[in-house]
């Protein structure tokens, strides 16, 4: 379920023409200030424009944003915090709706994120949150133990915006973080609001400097993965299922999961840390398959395709689940993946 109501998007309404007139008047001038050659990816539809060429901009958060069309910038309006960071979830809390998001959209170990609070009152709420206090817990993993770092009083600074709050962070460890906002109203009362969110692991630095071990995957990470493959491949079956597939765009979407594929090796689901080779082997299977699929795909065989993107989830998906899946522990119910859908 989402939690988003209509007066929320009704109460953005007034700020979105605001900000949309204010866009207008400044987009132009301070996209030719910049360089006009510099490519810049269309935060709502995902394309990479030239900020010379972009329809409309909008300034967000101190950061500014290029539009392929004015759609795209009115669907930016619309809910701004869904495109520019990752909602990790949204909950109620005393007549308010509070979204935790962050920027640069993901919270990756060893950089710095910056996370902010949203809290948007529902029609009808009078109560002010007067002050936000904050708090996390790192989990993680050294070698097979468990670890947590605290991070007490994490200062939730107010923001210019209305209603934001944010601080900057970094986290040394990939794992998944706990996180406790304590709000304080005005009418007296006092409600905690918990998130949870993964951190990623940096591919490229090697983090954990703090307890001398280089990053490994870890359990979040292997939650991440799954859950990001699943929905390329729901992305995949749905461009496959239109009549005059854009076999582009299809290729594309079959192009992620591959890539989720290669990272499948690199962990052995907990319970099974003996079962490598059986896991190793239905990876391998599950590589072979997509890659025949992508054939099928490439010569624009759609019902080709078809069959096999539905003995893909029959043989390989499912075989691979029955075994590995669903005794895995999983702590991810209250995620939303990178597009902000519930991911249950
Ligand atoms: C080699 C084994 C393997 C294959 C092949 C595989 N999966 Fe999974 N999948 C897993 C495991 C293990 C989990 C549970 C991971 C966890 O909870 O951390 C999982 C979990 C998932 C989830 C749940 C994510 C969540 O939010 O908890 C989805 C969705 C998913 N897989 C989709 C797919 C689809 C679709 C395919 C085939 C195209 C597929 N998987 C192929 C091993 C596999």
């Amino acid at each position: 379920m989402r939690h988003r109501s209509p007066s929320r998007r009704s109460r953005h309404a007034p700020r979105a023409l605001l900000v949309a007139l204010l866009a207008l008047l400044v987009g132009a001038a301070a996209a030719r200030a910049q360089d006009e050659n510099d490519v810049v990816k269309d935060p709502v539809c995902g394309m990479t424009i030239k900020k010379g060429d972009a329809a409309a901009m909008s300034p967000y958060q101190g950061q500014d944003y290029f539009f392929c069309m004015k759609d795209c910038q009115n669907d930016f309006l619309g809910e701004p915090a869904k495109y520019t960071g990752w909602v990790a979830t949204s909950k109620k809390a005393h007549g308010y709706f509070v979204n935790l998001f962050s920027k640069p959209g993901k919270v990756t170990a060893g950089e710095y994120s910056r996370l902010f609070l949203e809290l948007v009152p529902e029609t009808g709420t009078t109560a002010k949150v007067l002050t936000v206090k904050g708090s996390m817990v790192l989990n993680f993993q050294l070698g097979d133990k468990p670890m947590k770092k605290k991070y007490d009083n994490v200062d939730m600074q107010p923001m210019k915006e209305p209603g934001f709050c944010g601080t900057r962070m970094a986290f040394l460890n990939d794992g998944y973080c706990d996180a406790k906002f304590t709000l304080q109203f005005d009418d007296g009362t006092e409600e905690q609001v918990p998130f949870r969110f993964d951190v990623l692991p940096n591919w490229d630095k090697a983090v954990g400097t703090e307890y001398g071990v280089p990053s490994k995957m870890k359990m979040a990470v292997q939650h991440h993965v799954v859950r990001k493959l699943g929905r390329f491949w729901t992305d995949v079956h749905d461009e496959l299922g239109n009549a005059t597939p854009d076999w582009d765009k299809a290729l594309d979407f079959l192009g992620r999961v591959q890539a989720y594929q290669k990272y499948l090796p690199s962990f052995v689901p907990h319970k099974h840390t003996k079962e490598t080779e059986e896991w190793r082997k239905l990876v391998d299977e599950f590589g072979a398959s997509l890659a025949e699929l992508r054939k099928a795909m490439e010569a624009k065989d759609a019902a080709a395709s078809r069959t096999l993107h539905a003995r893909i989830e029959a043989e390989n998906c499912t075989r691979c689940h029955l075994k590995f899946r669903w005794d895995t522990h999983s702590d991810v119910t209250n995620l939303r993946d990178l597009r902000g859908k519930q991911t249950e």
